[in-house]
């Protein structure tokens, strides 16, 4: 009898979720039912989720464990959103995962239901480049700093426009790459010296390189 591949991966996801107490594998089955066409198969390979494993490590060692509002800027599906708010050793108050994309709310809200139900997670269509930075509150932000993140900077053509909007001052979490040659990046950088000057932080808090089969994926963390 020919096998019925949602059915085959939805049990083990249950049985998972079951396993290992997870409300993330609950909710990542209850999405791939869901919707089943878009490729979030993509968004949680294995690159993308230790890119994005780097990122929550390097943060926690850069700028502490406690967070208020932290910023998704192309937040895609909302796999790290998940990551962030789903890391025992972190605490934040809440997470917004904004994409141009208007199929990314519906697809990102359900990965993350469990915070959204808490009300920590929210996903909204729109443009970074058309977005309102509010400025730092002084000494609003010193325990609980809010952080802009931004890994798709490969995408963005106008990127030091969207920099430029960023209040001075601001905690930014910053990733591209030198993937070339894939269909809208537009904005990829040769090395970590090239992203560092298209990026100035000051202090820079952390500058890295994450090397992978196919290309190099950069990272900066600092204020801007
Ligand atoms: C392929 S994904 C993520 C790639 C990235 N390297 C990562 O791992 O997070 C890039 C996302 O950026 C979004 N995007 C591109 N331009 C945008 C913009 N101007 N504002 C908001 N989201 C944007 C796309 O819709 C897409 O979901």
């Amino acid at each position: 009898m020919p096998i019925d591949p949602d059915e085959y991966y939805g049990d083990m996801l249950e049985g998972l979720a079951a396993w290992f107490a997870s409300p993330f594998v609950a909710d990542l089955r209850a999405t791939v039912a869901r919707f089943p066409a878009p490729d979030l198969g993509n968004a949680l390979n294995r690159n993308q989720v230790a890119s994005k494993r780097w990122l929550v490590d390097r943060l926690r060692e850069a700028a502490g464990e406690r967070f208020g509002t932290i910023t998704i800027l192309g937040g895609w599906f909302g796999v790290l959103g998940a990551m962030l708010l789903h890391d025992p050793r972190l605490a934040i108050r809440r997470v917004v995962s904004v994409d141009i994309d208007p199929r990314c709310a519906a697809i990102a809200e359900s990965l993350n239901a469990t915070h959204v139900r808490s009300g920590r997670f929210v996903a909204e269509t729109g443009d970074m480049l058309l977005r309102d930075y509010p400025p730092i509150a002084s000494g609003t932000d010193v325990e609980s700093p809010d952080v802009v993140v931004n890994t798709s900077c490969e995408h963005i053509a106008a990127f030091g426009d969207w920099f430029a909007r960023l209040p001075q001052g601001q905690l930014v979490v910053l990733q591209s790459n030198d993937y070339r040659g894939v269909a809208g990046h537009v904005n990829c950088v040769s090395d970590l010296e090239a992203f560092r000057a298209q990026a100035p932080l000051r202090p820079l808090l952390y500058a890295g390189t994450l090397p992978t089969k196919r290309y190099r994926r950069f990272m900066l963390i600092g204020r801007k």
